[in-house]
């Protein structure tokens, strides 16, 4: 199988990655469809995108009758039978829980066709763990892309020793064809790249705040001013949801039941109270709407 074949795309999920990976596969040419179990996130997701888009008429960069054509290529439905069942390529972005990719990825091997590749955008689940619930080991694989995706140029393409070159080759292409910049990791492991070097960071940043050596503002000020960061740990914290940062370094804890890998109680405390960042309103920091 090659990129020319295919034609359809489904992602799975809504929320902050999902609605913007199916603009991205839209923009790209591609019909894709967007499936998730809540119709209020599907309603969020349009609007979203129809924001996003305007600016970026707005902007000058897309032509109106650009941002019309991916529009046009782009639907939104509950029904993931509806959603998977003609897609070439299906690209999975629910919540960060194992429980409830497995459970995905095995309807999803019941209803997408035979030929399907099935990638996960999880950010620190690696597709071995999904791909056993699977008839298809060979065509699962990591497609990991960052926030924003309709900004943020990278995707770690990872493969189990089960992914097939086939799976890795169509996947990178893909990238490619909906304008990402793809790297290939031939290993699994936990957080891939970027992530494990992210998480090094902010357990540092979170440790010297838990132990009162520097308030959390002024650590996101030396991270700017002093290392050249675009943004703070808290920030970008806030950025991508407190709460899909403390799943990830929960899975961590849960898979290696070291106490350094546990959240810190000060993530914990603000999940706990819904207070996940920008989506929020709330998070380290405050937002108006
Ligand atoms: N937010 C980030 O910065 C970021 C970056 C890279 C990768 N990721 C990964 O992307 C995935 C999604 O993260 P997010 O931030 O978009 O989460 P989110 O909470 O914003 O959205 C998750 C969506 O999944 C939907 N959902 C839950 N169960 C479902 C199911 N069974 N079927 C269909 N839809 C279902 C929810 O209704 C929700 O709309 C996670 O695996 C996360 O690790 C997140």
């Amino acid at each position: 199988m090659n990129t020319g074949i295919i034609k359809n795309i489904c992602v799975v999920g809504s929320g902050s990655m999902g609605n913007q990976i199916g603009m991205l596969c839209a923009l790209g040419g591609y019909q894709t469809t967007i499936q998730d179990i809540n119709e209020e996130s599907l309603q969020k997701a349009k609007s979203h995108l129809v924001e996003i888009m305007e600016k970026w008429v707005a902007k000058g960069r897309i032509s109106a009758e650009n941002r019309d054509l991916a529009f046009s290529k782009l639907f939104f439905t509950t029904n993931l039978n509806d959603a998977a069942s003609t897609a070439d390529f299906v690209i999975e972005a629910v919540v960060e829980k194992l429980d409830i990719k497995r459970n995905v990825f095995h309807e999803l091997d019941k209803v997408a066709p035979p030929h399907a590749i099935l990638a996960s955008n999880s950010s620190t689940i690696v597709n071995s763990m999904i791909a056993e619930v699977t008839n298809r080991p060979d065509k699962i694989c990591n497609m990991h892309f960052f926030f924003p995706p309709l900004v943020m140029d990278c995707v770690e393409v990872v493969m189990s020793e089960n992914t097939s070159e086939e799976t890795a080759q169509v996947t990178m292409d893909l990238c490619k064809q909906i304008n990402r910049t793809a790297v290939l990791l031939r290993k699994e492991i936990y957080g891939f790249v970027a992530n494990r070097i992210l998480l090094a960071l902010s357990n540092e940043a979170t440790k010297l705040y838990e132990s009162g050596i520097c308030d959390y503002k002024d650590i996101d000020l030396i991270c700017k001013k002093a290392l050249n960061h675009p943004m703070g740990p808290f920030e970008l914290a806030d950025l991508s949801g407190i709460d899909v940062g403390y799943y990830a370094q929960l899975q961590l804890y849960n898979e290696t039941g070291n106490l350094d890998d546990k959240p810190a109680g000060c993530i914990e405390e603000k999940v706990m109270a819904g207070n996940l960042g920008r989506k929020t309103g709330k998070g380290w920091y405050e937002y108006s709407k």
